[in-house]
């Protein structure tokens, strides 16, 4: 199957008064119909930039876009802004971490999905809140007749994080883009939420992109996994791979930052050493070199590319293919046993 969404080589700079941003530096993706790929990456990895462009939102006076976002045969960076407005909300829908700026404040719930409805179908009021109601009661929000009528601030975040599905429900897009959309929830609205993403894709074969933090997320959910840093894809393959055979220094760090189930939690966790680059004046080389236990003098003169290792599992790093598999499968059966 071709993928429904494919970002080739995507470059996303920002200029500031302290110099050139680079917040995407080259990124390759792709999602097919019907499937979740799971992005993950530290702070500043450059996840939300990617996902605001493909939704045409990063276009201001001090950015650059070059690269390619191919979506059904039409490329999104290059497209005028009246298409881009069409394709927004209705083909491609995102859901933000913290639902209050997305949802306007001053307005009631059901008026802003009736709104987007009506944006991009021609029925009528009527029908349209009908639909926004029976919508409501799908992601589980009770009274929905009556809850319709509620301003965003009257709801718990939870609630409005439904909203935001309900809205993605009425429009059924081909593309949802969740970012971060549990994080400020707690952990049993948690695994509801995912449980409604999970349902649009099986319902309406949505395909979804997961923006996580949180690798136990991507266990759940993810068919596919893209791990992020600095702005790059460095590393790429199925969810079953990287829980088996992680082979990137980078993921190796974010598998051991991840606290056992079966230990009691610790006070901190055991996260990579260092910090993120600055995105301003990056390392020569491997952006992750000063950081990675694995560093060699290649690391810090040459940038790897993202290569095939194994079929179907792409990794940018200079160790050898065959001892990235060794450390990366022992790493994986000690963290299981
Ligand atoms: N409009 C902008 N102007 C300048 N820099 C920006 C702008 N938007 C984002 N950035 C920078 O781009 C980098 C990537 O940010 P991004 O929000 O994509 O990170 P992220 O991976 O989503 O992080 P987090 O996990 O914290 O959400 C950051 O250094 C951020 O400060
Ligand atoms: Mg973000």
């Amino acid at each position: 199957m071709s993928p429904l969404l494919e970002i080739r080589d995507l470059y996303v700079h920002f200029k500031t008064r302290d110099g050139v941003v680079r917040a995407v530096e080259g990124a390759r993706l792709s999602i097919e119909r019907g499937r979740t790929l799971g992005v993950v990456g530290e702070s500043g990895s450059g996840k939300s930039v990617t996902a605001l462009t493909v939704m045409g939102l990063t276009r201001f006076r001090n950015s650059t876009i070059t690269g390619e976002i191919d979506f059904d045969g039409i490329d999104l960076v290059t497209l005028p802004d009246k298409q881009m407005r069409s394709v927004r909300g209705r083909r491609i829908a995102m859901i933000f971490q913290d639902p209050l700026s997305s949802l306007h404040p001053l307005f009631k719930i059901g008026w802003q999905i009736v709104e987007a409805i009506q944006a991009h179908e021609d029925i009528s009021k009527e029908a349209a809140r009908a639909r926004t109601i029976e919508a409501l009661r799908e992601v589980g929000i009770p009274s929905p007749e009556k809850r319709i009528d509620s301003y965003p601030h009257e709801l718990s975040g939870g609630m409005r994080q439904r909203v935001m599905i309900a809205m993605a429900l009425v429009l059924k897009p081909d593309v949802l883009i969740a970012d971060e959309p549990t994080t400020a929830l707690d952990v049993t609205v948690q695994a509801q939420i995912l449980d409604l993403i999970r349902r649009l894709k099986d319902e309406y074969q949505t395909a979804i992109v997961m923006i996580t933090h949180d690798l136990g997320v991507i266990a759940e959910l993810a068919d596919e996994v893209a791990v992020m840093y600095a702005g790059r894809v460095m590393e790429r393959t199925s969810r079953e791979t990287l829980f088996t055979v992680p082979e990137l220094p980078y993921t190796w760090g974010l598998m051991r930052s991840i606290p056992r189930l079966d230990a009691p939690r610790p006070r901190r966790l055991d996260s990579i050493s260092g910090l993120p680059p600055s995105l301003i004046h990056l390392p020569s080389g491997c952006p992750f070199h000063p950081r990675c236990p694995y560093v060699m003098d290649i690391c810090v003169a040459t940038e790897p590319e993202l290569k095939e290792s194994q079929p179907g599992h792409l990794v940018a790093c200079h160790l050898a293919p065959k001892d990235r598999q060794q450390i990366g499968r022992d790493l994986q059966t000690r963290y299981r046993s």
